[in-house]
This record gives C-alpha cells, structure tokens and sequence, in this order.
C-alpha cells in the first residue's frame, strides 16, 4: 500500500474507534444544526480531530479542507498537497442510528485527487485507492458492475434537503429515473454511495448540492474501479461544482442523456 494511503486509512480508523464509541451512548450526543436540516455533532467534530491529528503528524506542511474546520488555505490555489476530509458523511444517519455513514478523506495534488480513502465504522468496510493502482474493499480489487442497461440498474441518489427551493427540480429527475431503472435508493451517505457505485452494488449515482468532501474520495474510488464520475452534462468538473453523476461507462453515458437537461 502507498505510504500516503496507508497514513489515511490509520486516520480513518482512528476516526473509525471515536464514532463507534459514541453509538452505544447516542441519547447523550450534542447535536447543533448548522443551517436548515444539516446537523453536527460533538462526535463529527472529535472524528476529524483524530484524523487531522494523525495527518498533521505525519505530514506537517500539508494543508486541510475538512468538513467541520474549514479550509486551512485558498483552495483556488494549486496546493502541493490538500487532504479533503468528511469525518462523518451521513451524520444525519449516525444521529439517528441508521447504520448507514462513513469516514472520506481524500488527497488532492496539484488539482488531482490520487488516495481515497472511504470507511464504514458499522459494517468494518475499507475502500481505498491509488491513482493508478486500482480500487480495493477490505483489500480486495473492485470494479464498477457490468450492467450495461438502465432497466436494470439499481442507481442511489441523494435528496435535496437543506434547500426546498430545488425539491420540484428533483421531483422532475426523479420521475425520469423511476420509470427508467429497476430501482432507486436514498442511503443517506454520499461518500459511501459513490463506493457502492464502485464495488458495483450500486450501478449508478446521481446528486446535487454536494460538497467536495461528499465527492472526493468516492470519485477516485470509481475511477480506478472502471467508471465515470462528471457532471450531469457529463464534464469533469465535477468536485467543486456541486453535482455528481457516476456509474459505469454505459449507466453513466445513459445517465447523462437523462439527467444533461438538469446540469445547469
Ligand atoms: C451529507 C450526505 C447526504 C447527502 C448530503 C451530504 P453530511 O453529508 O452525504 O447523503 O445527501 O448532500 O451533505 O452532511 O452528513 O456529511
């Protein structure tokens, strides 16, 4: 395993032993509500500590977009080295102990993401990669499924739910891919999503109003798996834009041709 991989994967778990913890007390966590619906807890902001705290130690000069703290430089720069970091996607879930959340942190390089790291705390599940050297859970090699038609596929998606402003929108995409596939889902955990869609229990994923740290590791996760990560109109620029769509190279063009209507 690369040495910068392997630096993120024991952040992660670290990560990992405080959310765990915290589940078997879950009446006793603080939550605050960031903005309409978006909720953070005691335990999201400890979770990136541990993770900020591993990273830092081993790579002191590297700076830091992170859910909870913010970024800790210009990310219109091109950095060396940014660590993009949710230490809990799905915190909604995790309030209510739906088993369905995950650790994201991902390493962007002059612009490229090139490790992800994605981990789910409930079910022990470790998705990584390598820019160049593939996607793997629990160490073993990943790819995005092989579906190659939308009747068939099983696409996630995430609602919108902070802004109801963008709830008919959605309604209209919804419709779209409902009658088009054999099922849509709505986990809750954007970056776990994305993973799903790269270890093909997903065949495809779409969302709006995403943050960087939602996409980045997933992104990577499907890349080195075999898919497509874009925008809905099918472009790359996807990370600091706010929607994703991604599946296999087939679901994904599909997609596109359905959803490029939406992209804006
Ligand atoms: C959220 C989850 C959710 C998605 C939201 C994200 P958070 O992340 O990924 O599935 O629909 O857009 O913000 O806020 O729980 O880290």
């Amino acid at each position: 395993m690369h040495p910068m991989l392997n630096t993120a994967v024991k952040a992660a778990r670290r990560a990992g032993t405080v959310i765990n913890r915290a589940t078997f007390d879950l009446d006793r966590i603080k939550v605050t509500e960031k903005g309409q619906n978006d909720f953070v807890t005691e335990v999201d902001k400890a979770a990136e500590q541990a993770v900020i705290d591993v990273l830092k130690t081993a790579y002191p000069d590297h700076a830091f977009l992170a859910e909870e703290t913010g970024a800790s430089a210009n990310m219109h720069d091109q950095h060396e080295n940014v660590w993009i970091i949710d230490p809990i996607d799905g915190t909604t879930n995790f309030i209510h102990g739906f088993p369905q959340y995950c650790v994201s942190i991902a390493l962007q390089q002059r612009g490229q993401i090139t490790q992800a790291v994605v981990y789910d705390p409930t079910r022990n599940d470790l998705f990584t990669a390598t820019k160049g050297a593939g996607a793997y859970l629990n160490e073993k090699r990943i790819r995005v499924s092989r579906r190659d038609k939308m009747a068939d596929s099983l696409i996630g998606t995430g609602f919108p739910f902070r802004d109801n402003d963008q709830l008919d929108e959605y309604l209209k995409m919804f419709r779209i891919m409902t009658e088009r596939c054999a099922g849509l889902r709505r986990p809750g955990a954007a970056a776990l999503d994305l993973a799903y869609v790269a270890c093909g229990r997903l065949d495809g994923f779409f969302e709006k109003g995403l943050h960087p740290w939602d996409m980045a590791a997933g992104s990577l996760l499907i890349t080195e798996a075999g898919g497509i990560v874009g925008t809905f109109a099918g472009e790359s620029d996807y990370l600091y834009n706010g929607q994703v769509l991604a599946g296999s190279p087939k679901i994904f063009a599909q997609m596109v041709q359905l959803l490029s209507p939406f992209a804006k």
